[in-house]
């Protein structure tokens, strides 16, 4: 249970002690009262799917591990999920036990060749109800091969186009740039989940993914959302974390999402194992946090 009196620290060890202990009112993480996130209702059927491109051109601020377990956990809420590894490095797919270099077919055939069907390429992963588009570095020489292509940017929604009522969310996880491949992700879009690391220069390039955005949403994209700001690697023990929350929550506001990511090992680990982390450690408070997320994006209507 959380209480008016406790800090970021108590509000993130009590994840852990499991979320339907959880009370409106308390202090959250980022400083604000923190909301009572329901379990969500079960669906009675599933589609069209809700879109969401995880996407920050910094690199590792955790896009793939919030992508893995995002995922893991809507589909623990009887979500049907599909994953699409929109980065050449291939880590989605990696750390969902698939070993990219192996693979025939990629999203990149899918972007490339018209007589490549997708239902091909989507593939089953341990994860019940979690089902993985993969790439791997073939996806590197899409950005230039689709210069010169009519629609280039709508690429990515073509492809997708047919597989969408079989899944209740579609997350995509973005590459570490604003390039081609990331527009076509924004372009397909129905909204925007942006991670950002807890550290010093978290907020550094954040106005330029805005501007992206802004841009991508007149010209291409009319329905484009910011669905939320996502804090990641926090760390309750130190000031610092807290006060990069804090200035977070001062610029974006209620884009912020409630829920912050803690740092911990376990994430890591989990990569190694290719699971996520809800089935790797589903007990631990990071997997609660990200259950966390899928309720409070749920319960905002950002996903089914
Ligand atoms: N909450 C966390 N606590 C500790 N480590 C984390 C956490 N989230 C991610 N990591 C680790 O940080 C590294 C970067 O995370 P991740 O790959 O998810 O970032 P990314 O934004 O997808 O990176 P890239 O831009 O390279 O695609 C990985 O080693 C991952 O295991
Ligand atoms: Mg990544």
């Amino acid at each position: 249970m959380i209480n008016q009196t406790q800090d970021g620290l108590s509000v993130v060890l009590d994840l852990a002690e499991g979320l339907d202990g959880l009370t409106a009112g308390g202090i959250g993480a980022t400083g604000r009262p923190m909301p009572n996130f329901p379990q969500p209702p079960a669906l009675t059927s599933h589609g069209p799917a809700r879109i969401i491109a995880m996407c920050n051109q910094k690199g590792g601020v955790g896009k793939t591990t919030s992508t893995i377990n995002l995922g893991a956990a809507l589909a623990e809420y009887g979500r049907r999920v599909l994953l699409v590894d929109f980065d050449p490095q291939g880590a989605l797919s990696v750390g969902l036990g698939i070993n990219p270099h192996e693979l025939d077919k990629t999203v990149y055939s899918l972007l490339m060749d018209r007589s490549t069907n997708v239902r091909q390429v989507i593939r089953p992963t341990n994860v019940k109800d979690v089902e993985l588009l993969p790439a791997n570095i073939d996806l590197s020489a899409a950005e230039v091969q689709l210069v010169g292509e009519v629609a280039r940017e709508q690429v990515l929604s073509r492809v997708l186009r047919p597989v969408l009522d079989d899944y209740d969310v579609v997350l995509i996880d973005c590459q570490p740039s604003l390039g081609l491949l990331t527009v076509n992700a924004l372009t397909v879009a129905h909204g925007v989940v942006i991670p950002l690391e807890c550290e010093f220069f978290a907020l550094r390039g954040v106005a330029l993914l805005v501007e992206t955005i802004e841009k991508v949403k007149d010209r291409l994209n009319p329905g484009l959302e910011i669905d939320g700001i996502l804090a990641t690697m926090f760390d309750p023990r130190t000031l610092h974390s807290r006060e990069v929350v804090a200035r977070v929550v001062e610029a974006f506001g209620d884009q912020v999402f409630h829920t912050v990511i803690g740092r911990t090992v376990k994430f890591p680990d989990a990569s190694v194992a290719a699971e996520p982390i809800t089935t790797y450690a589903a007990s631990h408070a990071g997997a609660y946090a990200y259950r966390l997320l899928a309720r409070e994006l749920i319960a905002r209507g950002d996903a089914a």
